[in-house]
């Protein structure tokens, strides 16, 4: 392969966010609610229809002031800029003949804003904002009703964005779709009824269908255009050298993997039918879509990366840190058995730090995420998301983020490791490059940005833009196309 010393020439570098996280306006110009935007305090909080405040309603009012904000993006060099087109605002049931042109005509002209400076735009077409009144008529993903609504969507947005948008991403976070609570906001799947693994994997395969049918229309629409979908990726470690805790790691990766296999390889691996029968987990599909999978791969591998987790045969770092169902009890932020302490969860893995909200800092994390996927795929990848998410403090119109730049500085670093080691990296989106509200939290106070902005979380606040010490710093890392660190 060819060796680079460093970044390749026209290494995309940018930014990622997610309409329903910064546009705010979530019902104007004909905009109806998505899924996120029954969220009051972020995933954790479940779907509610009550709450006195929901954060994504204003957002970061992007949707009034993206041209300021694309102008401060420019200044930083950008050469992407990834966010998602609010589906609920094109289609606000999901189920209505015509779009709404008024959203169309946003995106156009936001798109303009975009390629007048120059940078280039990466479309996520589902990035958690499935039209709530088509989940409300129809259930999630496990109907298979939903191919044909994603579909109509695509059409109307492959043709009008032709030539315009370059990269396309199909869903967000896919894998996401097994991890509790995050199916309600993945793919419309409710958490709280029976049969939770059985819905995922049934709303699973029917996104990779419509995933696999997206790709065949794009290239008829755009031939040029690329496309991809994003996986959230954390490396995993098995807490001792007991091959048990080994074990539970490599089935934890089988099932991660088995989203990229399906999409990036056309196939499902052969172990998932196994594991569907051990689990009781009937699949219904039609006969063509083993051959719609297979001739429809992804042109990308596209990946998120924040932390890595451990995995013992006791216990699994996960998103709800659950022990339900195991003989493990979980007592003051402890695992026991019996009386017998097993793990301490506030120190998890004890060879790296962890950010306040409790996410580990492991950029060795992320090279070994570029080697594994490169070597088990051989797809050009992208990192679409990654960055520190902290409570800044706004000093004198500028915030002294040293811990985002350190942080940045290093997982960049780790990416030129793996890029001079011959893998194939398109660009690198850091997640997100102004303030926005956290999908996890509903908080805007667990900043990403490089840019402030005025807002609190119970929705007070100017909403004015500051420049922050790291917006600077990556000015500069974009101009010496990442040497200058
Ligand atoms: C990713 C999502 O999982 O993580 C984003 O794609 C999200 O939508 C990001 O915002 C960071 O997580 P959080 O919970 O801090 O917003």
């Amino acid at each position: 392969y060819n060796k680079t010393k460093t970044f390749p020439k026209g290494f995309l570098w940018g930014g990622a966010v997610a309409a329903n996280q910064l546009e705010g306006a979530y019902m104007e110009d004909g905009k109806k609610p998505s899924v996120a935007d029954v969220m009051p305090n972020g995933v954790f909080g479940g779907p509610q229809y009550d709450a006195e405040y929901y954060p994504t309603h204003d957002g970061i009012d992007f949707y009034h002031r993206y041209k300021g904000d694309i102008q401060l993006f420019a200044e930083m060099g950008f050469k992407v800029f990834r966010t998602s087109i609010a589906w609920s605002r094109v289609f606000p049931t999901g189920e209505e003949d015509q779009p709404n042109e008024k959203a169309l005509k946003y995106y156009d002209d936001m798109f303009r804003e975009l390629r007048k400076a120059n940078i280039e735009v990466m479309i996520t077409i589902s990035h958690y904002e499935m039209p709530l009144a088509g989940v409300e008529k129809y259930g999630g993903w496990d109907n298979r009703k939903w191919i044909e609504l994603y579909l109509k969507f695509c059409e109307v947005i492959f043709k009008r964005y032709k030539g315009i948008v370059k990269y396309w991403l199909t869903f967000n976070e896919i894998g996401n779709n097994l991890n509790k609570p995050m199916q309600w906001v993945t793919a419309g799947i409710r958490t709280d009824l029976d049969h939770l693994e059985q819905r995922c994997f049934q709303g699973s395969h029917h996104q990779f269908v419509a995933s696999a049918l997206a790709t065949k229309m794009l290239k008829e629409i755009d031939p040029d255009a690329k496309i991809g979908s994003v996986i959230e990726y954390k490396t995993i470690y098995p807490i001792t050298c007991d091959p048990q805790d080994s074990l539970v790691v490599q089935r934890l990766k089988q099932l991660s993997f088995l989203f990229p296999d399906v999409q990036v390889r056309g196939e499902y691996p052969r172990f998932i039918w196994e594991y569907f029968a051990e689990k009781g987990i009937t699949l219904e599909y039609e006969e063509e879509d083993f051959d719609i999978l297979r001739k429809n791969t992804v042109d990308f591998l596209s990946f998120t990366y924040y932390r890595s987790r451990i995995a013992s045969k006791d216990y699994i770092e996960s998103v709800q840190k659950d022990t339900k169902g195991t003989d493990v009890e979980r007592k003051d932020n402890k695992l026991f058995r019996g009386d017998k302490k097993i793990l301490d969860l506030g120190k998890t893995n004890p060879y790296l730090e962890v950010t306040p909200s409790g996410w580990s800092i492991d950029p060795d994390g992320l090279y070994l995420a570029l080697e594994d996927l490169y070597q088990r795929y051989n797809k050009p990848l992208f990192i679409v998301e990654n960055g520190l998410g902290m409570v800044d403090q706004l000093v004198d119109g500028t915030v002294q983020d040293d811990y985002r730049i350190d942080y940045l500085a290093k997982h960049i670093l780790a990416m030129k490791k793996a890029v001079c080691n011959g893998v194939e990296l398109l660009g690198y989106t850091t997640w997100a490059p102004i303030d926005l509200i956290s999908e996890g939290t509903g908080q805007v106070s667990k900043r990403y940005g490089f840019i402030y902005v005025d807002r609190n979380d119970i929705g007070e606040g100017t909403l004015e833009r500051y420049k922050k010490k790291s917006f600077y710093w990556y000015k500069k890392v974009i101009a010496s196309n990442g040497e200058d660190l």
